[in-house]
């Protein structure tokens, strides 16, 4: 037939992450709950996100607009749908959003194990203008299952997160994807006729075009390490064959694109400064770019080691490639 060279054994995240609980024996299904109430909200946000800008022209009666404006906030429209579906995946203890000051604690009967530390909606400032904006996520496990949970269950280091990720909402929805020592990320693009996340980015690594990502209008608060590297990279020493080759700026503005294009193509992506929060934008990010075979740091430690002091402690970060990221906490150390 003329649909011959048509795929059909494609795999699903939903189908990966069953048989990934198949293979540990341990399992409870716990985390393939969880995730598929993470895969859930992701297309539920992707949907909205799809929708906004019409629905402000054809859209809602009762909640105002058709031009008077008042539709719900996207970013506070997409925590409303990851706290109802992590709450009623039952599954999850704790929850901690960009868009909530305090944890929530889930009660009984719908409380589980899980920590879910996550930013709804990543890149508020490129919502209205349709580029890519995302959701971000990290994932403990509570310390003792039989205990009280408190905010010590979700201030820790990186490294004891389980599993993080993030979809992006981009010219596709992708979701990428990593688990805790398994030196693997996987990228699942949403079919929206059908619904499904399917498995396109096996076994994500690292790029290798020479890229530079961060906000250059920041540059009067750069500190010489950033300054002097971010020169370094737009005015490199000419190779040996005498040719000058500058690294290219690409920056979004949308920790969540940047990431991904960093995943994708490689090159660094740098947020000195203490912006970013550290649970739900630096650490899930970190975990997936070490994953992909790159480094994460604060430039002066790996950020996966840092202990959060707060629920919304933030950090600078560089993250990419190890050869950059290196480069960037060498101009640290010689500064001390
Ligand atoms: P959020 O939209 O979740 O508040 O996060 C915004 C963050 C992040 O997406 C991005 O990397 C960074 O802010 C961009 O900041 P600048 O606009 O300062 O460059
Ligand atoms: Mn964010
Ligand atoms: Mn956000
Ligand atoms: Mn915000």
């Amino acid at each position: 037939s003329e649909r011959e060279d048509l795929r059909t054994d494609f795999v699903t995240l939903t189908n990966d992450i069953l048989n990934r609980q198949q293979r540990h024996k341990e399992a409870t299904g716990d985390l393939t709950i969880l995730l598929s109430a993470i895969s859930s909200a992701c297309k539920w946000i992707s949907n909205v996100v799809r929708k906004a800008e019409l629905m402000k022209v054809i859209g809602v009666t009762g909640g105002t607009n058709v031009q008077n404006e008042n539709v719900q906030k996207l970013d506070i429209l997409s925590n409303e749908i990851m706290c109802n579906l992590l709450r009623n995946s039952g599954k999850t203890a704790i929850l901690v959003s960009e868009e909530d000051d305090e944890a929530i604690f889930v009660e009984d009967p719908q409380k589980g194990h899980y920590c879910v530390c996550f930013d709804p909606l990543d890149g508020s400032s490129n919502i209205d203008c349709g580029v890519s904006i995302g959701t971000i996520f990290g994932i403990y496990r509570v310390k003792d299952a039989g205990a009280k949970p408190t905010i010590a269950d979700v201030l820790r280091p990186g490294t004891e997160m389980v599993a993080a990720g993030y979809c992006m909402y981009g010219s596709s929805t992708v979701l990428v994807l990593t688990f805790q020592g398994s030196n693997e990320v996987n990228g699942y693009t949403l079919d929206p006729s059908i619904g499904e996340f399917v498995l396109t980015h096996r076994n994500m690594k690292l790029g290798k075009k020479k890229i530079y990502s961060i906000n250059e209008g920041n540059a009067h608060t750069f500190d010489e390490a950033i300054k002097g590297y971010i020169d370094s990279v737009k005015f490199p020493p000419p190779g040996h064959t005498g040719k000058f080759t500058p690294y290219s700026a690409r920056y979004v503005g949308s920790m969540v694109a940047d990431v991904h294009r960093t995943i994708l193509y490689g090159g660094v992506f740098l947020y000195p400064g203490a912006k970013l929060r550290i649970l739900y934008e630096c650490f899930p990010m970190a975990l997936l770019v070490e994953a992909a075979g790159g480094k994460a740091s604060t430039g002066r430690k790996r950020m996966l080691d840092v202990i959060p002091d707060k629920l919304h402690a933030r950090s600078g970060i560089v993250l990419g490639t190890s050869e950059e990221v290196d480069a960037v906490e060498t101009r640290y150390k010689a500064m001390d």
